[in-house]
């Protein structure tokens, strides 16, 4: 009798201790599952410590590890804030819940102006906006163990991307919402747009693609790319190449599955599809290695590229970290991202374009900075504004590959990303990136050395309304312009031998062609 009543005074206790107003234990690791029906996972885990009525530990977003810089439980409530950096910003993301029998009842309040845009499996970066988390075993889902990098040593040069990439990519458009159909029509329509014609050649699938691995560890597709070997002969069956997406971490952004600890593997199978173009991108990487590994680690996929026997263009994408121009071109990159994304957005695209000047010194052929992909056409920005953009990223020689939906587009965004005269800026040999040759107020010239000996000039205007802006040849190093030319009205200007003057519109630009 005794005994069982102090079985219920314990059972009492148990139950009591998840009951409002009474401590809870938090303590332990917690997780809310979550898989796509095509092979993504976005596993959220809350490894959690409480002492007293405090709350340490991290939250897990897949495989990244964020720590809890505040976390409080008052009976069975809790409160755990976590900041993550975005754009250079603090973001405070706040989870909210309460400890009950089955589990974390977990409410997510992401930070104002966060981005809850899907990026595969189970809504934004912050997971979805309520989970019902259950106690796991402390070990499941943490990163794999390390591999260490090899030692380093240099890759020898691809021979690629003599001038600046040109192309496609699914990503600012499509996000996850690329098949083959759509590459394929895209592919179609690079063609009958002009656009192969004025130089754009790599038809490029970004983030989603992949399956899971097989019995052997080779990576398959996910549903909807049933046919890799057939999407890649059709691309070059027009007369263009084809360019796939990878990470160095277990999973990509997405939570796809990535190339960790099967570099050579998948190097082998983009080659044996006949893939000629390799976006590789940190992601969950930075869950497993330091800033200071990445050289080490793009080398690894540097020397699995070389090794596939098929020449592959290697695009770097981690964000301008560790002084990736220093030693891009070491591991036989083609191309290194200098920024974190790009949006479609006049303070995304100017921000980034803009603030490339001191990187000019790294840009040869073979080897180029790379401050994203176009947003030419996706609607967010104006026309002057897209002319800006195209104009800056080709006086920068950076990759110009298109983002926008190539089957839908206006006259307008045609006559931008089809002007030749700018496109011609870009794809100068002398493989210079040019720069900021003077800056008044909002308005900046920028100056590019072409190789025949002409100098390009682009007249910015950053400002919001419209500005006279003057360019003297003499105070830019051009001795006196035999002829000048103006790329965006396509017209050669009279009267411009010592310089020029325009009226330049809000956020918009005068590129001029000045012969020597
Ligand atoms: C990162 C990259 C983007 C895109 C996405 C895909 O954010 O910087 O360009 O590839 O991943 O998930």
């Amino acid at each position: 009798m005794k005994r069982l009543t102090w079985f219920y005074i314990a059972i009492g206790i148990a139950f009591v201790g998840v009951l409002p107003g009474l401590a809870a234990d938090l303590s332990g690791s917690w997780v809310f599952r979550r898989s796509g029906p095509d092979g993504t996972s976005n596993d959220t885990y809350f490894r959690l410590k409480q002492s007293g009525n405090e709350v340490t530990g991290f939250v897990q977003q897949r495989l990244n590890l964020r720590k809890i810089d505040s976390g409080s439980v008052e009976g069975n409530k809790f409160t755990l804030k976590v900041t993550t950096m975005f754009g250079g910003q603090p973001r405070v993301t706040t989870y909210e819940g309460t400890l009950e029998n089955d589990g974390l009842h977990v409410k997510v309040i992401p930070p104002a102006g966060g981005r809850g845009r899907g990026r595969g499996a189970g809504g934004g970066r912050f997971g979805p906006s309520e989970m019902l988390a259950v106690k796991t075993d402390e070990k499941e889902g943490l990163p794999p163990a390390k591999i260490p990098p090899p030692a380093l040593h240099e890759v020898r040069y691809n021979g690629l991307a003599k001038t600046p990439p040109m192309g496609w990519n699914s990503w600012n458009h499509f996000h996850g919402q690329i098949d083959d159909p759509g590459v394929r029509g895209i592919a179609d329509a690079m063609v009958s747009s002009g656009m192969k014609a004025a130089g754009y050649v790599y038809v490029n699938i970004d983030d989603t693609w992949q399956g899971t691995r097989d019995a052997n560890g080779d990576i398959t597709t996910n549903k909807r790319f049933p046919d890799m070997k057939g999407l890649a002969d059709y691309v070059h069956s027009k007369g263009l190449k084809i360019g796939i997406y990878s990470s160095p971490g277990p999973l990509t952004c997405a939570g796809y599955a990535g190339s960790y600890g099967h570099e050579e593997q998948d190097a082998k199978q983009y080659a044996a599809w006949g893939f000629d173009y390799l976006k590789y991108d940190w992601c969950s990487a930075s869950a497993i290695y330091e800033d200071s590994d990445m050289h080490a680690v793009y080398q690894k996929m540097g020397d699995a590229l070389e090794q596939s026997g098929r020449p592959i263009l290697f695009s770097l994408c981690q964000y301008g970290r560790a002084n990736v121009w220093e030693w891009g071109p070491k591991v036989s990159g083609n191309a290194w991202r200098t920024t974190g994304d790009i949006r479609d957005a006049w303070e995304s695209m100017s921000t980034i374009g803009f603030g490339q000047n001191e990187l000019a010194k790294w840009a040869a052929p073979g080897h180029w900075n790379d401050p994203d992909m176009l947003e030419v056409g996706n609607g967010g920005m104006s026309a002057d504004e897209y002319r800006t953009h195209m104009t800056l990223w080709s006086m920068l020689a950076a990759p110009l590959l298109a983002g926008n939906d190539l089957r839908t587009m206006s006259d307008e965004t045609k006559s931008i990303l089809l002007n030749r005269e700018i496109i011609a800026l870009d794809q100068d040999k002398s493989g210079h990136q040019g720069h900021r040759a003077s800056q008044n107020g909002e308005t900046e010239i920028w100056v590019k050395n072409l190789e025949n000996g002409d100098i390009a000039v682009a007249m910015f205007n950053r400002g919001s309304s419209p500005a006279e802006i003057k360019a003297k040849w003499a105070d830019l190093g051009i001795e006196r312009g035999k002829k000048a030319r103006d790329l965006w009205a396509h017209k050669d200007l009279a009267d411009a031998t010592t310089g020029y003057g325009a009226t330049v519109p809000a956020h918009g630009v005068v590129a001029i062609r000045v012969s020597k």
